[in-house]
């Protein structure tokens, strides 16, 4: 049997805290709500110590999702736990996420704390948020860049204290695959208590390689990652959900785990976050930007006309998308037109599509991207009841050269 991985969705939390897309209580709850039907193993709903807004929006997530686990961040202070477990305790499923940096630029420049001053800081605040919550999770902030003898002595010491999951941030987004992959490797090695503990991971897309040091981490014994729709999340964002769920699910062979992820709700849950927020993902975006599933040039357009398959690794439909689209524009051949054309209800000769092809060319010409309203303007004896002036225009000097 294949291995569960744990798919732990921190757009409420991390993606949120990105410039550009807070959100406000009403539209988290309804966001926490469409996470719900795809399905991730736990919503990180937000960092209640960080606003009374963030507070009230994770104690209304925990009443309202009852299928997740529901987390909340919390910095390692006695403050930061109490208030998330105020805000946890309605949840069905709760976790507290403690956390502590525990790399030496970070303890020297920002915490001022020796390491045996955050070793302790660590297992007390494990050992605390055990005392208000089932379970609990603990973070090394900066992990990729924490030695590792410190790292292996700090995991070791929080999982002795409590912690059920243990997670190892790539905070800025500095590793690299092979030596996310190698980290990952040498915690499972060399931490003995490690087996008391699911193994989680939380990439930052700095150099674009959230999704693959992930996919590395899996390979080498992780059991959870962490990441966000759209791949939102603090500078240049987490791990995308959408492109990890469909690189399991396209290439399941390759992997001896699988997620509970629906794929069917990740395009419905993308173009919710984008409504909320008003930030649109790019269109070359996989799996969820407006082109994922778009095809223009004439060769790519009569290969998917014929088979799908010829230029598509996922169907749209496994995605959540209705179909793929075929767009019509410079790029286009005969073929995608005339199919076009006959589900617009018309029907030409072989002659007659001839000249309909060129006057088709002349308007893409013309325009971008060419649209049905333009194609009924290609039936000449339809073109006194067009509405597009441009289209008119464009049509009827075209045949006053015929
Ligand atoms: O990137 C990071 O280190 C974090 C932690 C709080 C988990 O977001
Ligand atoms: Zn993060």
């Amino acid at each position: 049997m294949k291995k569960r991985i744990h798919i732990f969705d921190t757009t409420l939390r991390d993606g949120e805290q990105a410039p550009g897309f807070s959100m406000n209580l009403d539209e988290k709850v309804r966001l926490a709500r469409q996470l719900e039907l795809l399905k991730p193993d736990v919503i990180e709903a937000g960092f209640p110590i960080s606003s009374e807004g963030d507070f009230l929006s994770v104690k209304e997530i925990a009443k309202t999702v009852s299928s997740c686990t529901i987390a909340g961040l919390a910095r390692a202070k006695k403050g930061d736990i109490d208030r998330a477990w105020e805000a946890l305790q309605y949840a069905k499923k709760p976790r507290i996420h403690t956390f502590i940096a525990t790399s030496d630029i970070h303890m020297e420049h920002k915490l001022k704390k020796t390491k045996e001053e955050v070793l302790e800081n660590a297992v007390w605040a494990v050992e605390y948020a055990c005392s208000l919550c089932p379970e609990v999770e603990f973070s090394a902030e900066d992990a990729t860049r924490t030695n590792v003898d410190f790292l292996c002595q700090i995991v070791e010491a929080a999982i002795a204290a409590g912690a059920k999951v243990i997670n190892i941030p790539d905070t800025v987004g500095y590793a690299l695959p092979w030596e996310f992959g190698q980290l990952v490797k040498t915690l499972k090695e060399r931490v003995p208590n490690m087996d008391q503990a699911l193994l989680s991971v939380h990439c930052h897309n700095d150099l674009g390689l959230g999704v693959a040091n992930s996919l590395m981490a899996v390979k080498n014994g992780a059991d959870q990652i962490e990441c966000t729709i759209n791949g939102i999340g603090e500078r240049a964002g987490n791990a995308a959900l959408e492109e990890l769920a469909m690189a399991f699910h396209t290439r399941a062979p390759e992997f001896d785990q699988e997620l509970s992820i629906d794929t069917t709700q990740l395009y419905p849950s993308s173009r919710l976050l984008s409504d909320i927020t008003g930030m649109q993902v790019q269109v070359n975006k996989a799996i969820v930007g407006k082109n994922a599933f778009s095809h223009e040039a004439g060769i790519h357009q009569d290969g998917v006309l014929k088979n799908p398959l010829t230029y598509e690794i996922m169907t749209p439909q496994s995605v959540g998308l209705s179909s793929n689209q075929i767009v019509l524009g410079k790029h286009s051949g005969r073929r995608a037109l005339s199919a076009r054309l006959e589900q617009l209800g018309y029907s030409f000769s072989k002659e007659e599509m001839e000249k309909v092809y060129e006057a088709f060319i002349a308007i893409a010409d013309k325009k971008k991207i060419v649209e049905d309203d333009d194609l009924r303007g290609l039936d000449p004896s339809g073109i006194d009841d067009l509405s597009n002036r441009f289209i008119k225009e464009t049509m009827k000097e075209y045949l006053n050269r015929q």
